[in-house]
């Protein structure tokens, strides 16, 4: 098979099927088919890759099928293509090629007959907080690694984990799920607390990103927080169903109405990744008596949840001038959740209910 410098990881993976029209240059036909592709383009295999290279710089022997998906000029179709060597589908496919090589996103249509060019680089610095406590008197500092964006997927996690796995394997940070649920990632990027996995790169190579730990945690190693203290904290709140009378435990279902299991929407999504709490000032501060907005958040969904009979005294576990009441409405904490909830407004919600239940408890 002829062709040169073609590789089978520059042609997309065959993932999706599209139903289109397609039309057969070299035999005149025309009916819809289903393609399958991925990508503004997609050959079905290197081969096809082959034939079309080929044929596009007229040298090809072989003729065979093609299947290109991408938005053609005059059709706005995907194209099941005849090649022929030196035929109708020659003249033809530069004209496609060289629509394509512009819309194609660096994959292999880009490199036309035309220009050969490969994707220029977009070389992006990342500067990454780094210390390591078991190298005596290390201190800690900014490292920056560069990356090809053309090489990396498109989250801020992609881009940590190749510099790991491909240039520094010393470096360390803590991630699972890969996709917003495990609250593992939690970092901050470029100013933020945020989710490594669902944080976009800014794709301004000309900025510089800047990854640090969770703020004001004691640091583990590079961008690992010591977050002992934030889950002794939400361990102090019982986070947990508490009956009075255990006795029905496992033996019966706890029911609740649509409308009381409604109340819980928007508090029991947390993940528990402590970009509220670290973005708190108060938190900064008294982050050893202040429980801080995640912590407060989880309290305030067993206090509202129908089945659970502990409120008055979950509340009365708030009651001293630092648990609760060193929130002073900043709302950084709502500003910063990746989920999207809103933890000063579950705190504000407690207090609403402190009056209440002191009020109650004053009368009785
Ligand atoms: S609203 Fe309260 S918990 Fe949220 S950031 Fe402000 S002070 Fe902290
Ligand atoms: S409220 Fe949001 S930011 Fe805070 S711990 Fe939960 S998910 Fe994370
Ligand atoms: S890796 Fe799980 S939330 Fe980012």
């Amino acid at each position: 098979m002829g062709g040169e410098g073609v590789n089978s990881e520059q042609i997309c993976g065959d993932t999706t099927s599209h139903e289109q029209v397609v039309n057969s240059p070299g035999t005149g036909s025309r009916g819809r088919e289903t393609v399958e592709a991925e990508s503004a383009v997609c050959f079905k295999n290197t081969r096809d890759a082959f034939l079309l290279e080929n044929n596009i710089r007229g040298t090809g022997t072989e003729g065979g099928q093609c299947i290109v998906w991408g938005h053609d000029p005059s059709s706005d179709s995907a194209r099941l293509v005849e090649v022929e060597p030196g035929g109708l589908w020659s003249s033809y496919a530069s004209k496609f090629l060289t629509f394509l090589s512009i819309r194609s996103k660096g994959i292999y249509a880009s490199r036309s007959a035309a220009t050969e060019a490969a994707p220029a680089t977009r070389i992006k610095k990342f500067a990454i907080y780094r210390w390591n406590p078991d190298k005596p008197g290390d201190k800690p500092r900014m490292q920056t690694y560069e990356i090809d964006l053309n090489t990396c997927g498109p989250m801020v996690l992609d881009a940590l984990i190749k510099i790991k796995n491909e240039m520094d394997s010393t470096l360390t940070f803590r991630r699972s799920c890969r996709e917003g649920i495990c609250g593992s990632c939690a970092m901050n990027i470029n100013g933020g607390n945020t989710l490594a996995c669902t944080c976009k790169i800014d794709t301004n190579i000309n900025k510089v990103s800047k990854i640090y730990p969770l703020p004001h945690m004691y640091v583990v190693k590079d961008l690992v927080p010591d977050l002992s203290n934030f889950y002794a904290q939400y361990k102090s709140i019982q986070p947990y169903l508490k009956k009075k009378d255990e006795s029905q435990e496992g033996k019966q279902q706890y029911v609740q109405s649509i409308e009381d299991r409604q109340k819980l929407d928007g508090l029991y999504e947390c993940i528990l990744c402590a970009c509220c709490s670290t973005s708190c000032p108060s938190y900064w501060w008294n982050g050893d008596k202040y429980l801080g907005p995640a912590v407060l958040m989880q309290a305030y969904r067993w206090m509202i949840d129908s089945r659970d009979e502990f409120t008055e005294e979950r509340l009365a576990q708030l009651q001293d001038p630092f648990s609760l009441y060193r929130c002073h409405t900043i709302m950084n904490c709502t500003q910063a959740c990746p989920k999207g909830l809103n933890p000063g407004k579950a705190i504000a919600e407690i207090k609403k209910m402190m009056v209440v239940y002191k009020t109650e408890a004053a009368n009785a």
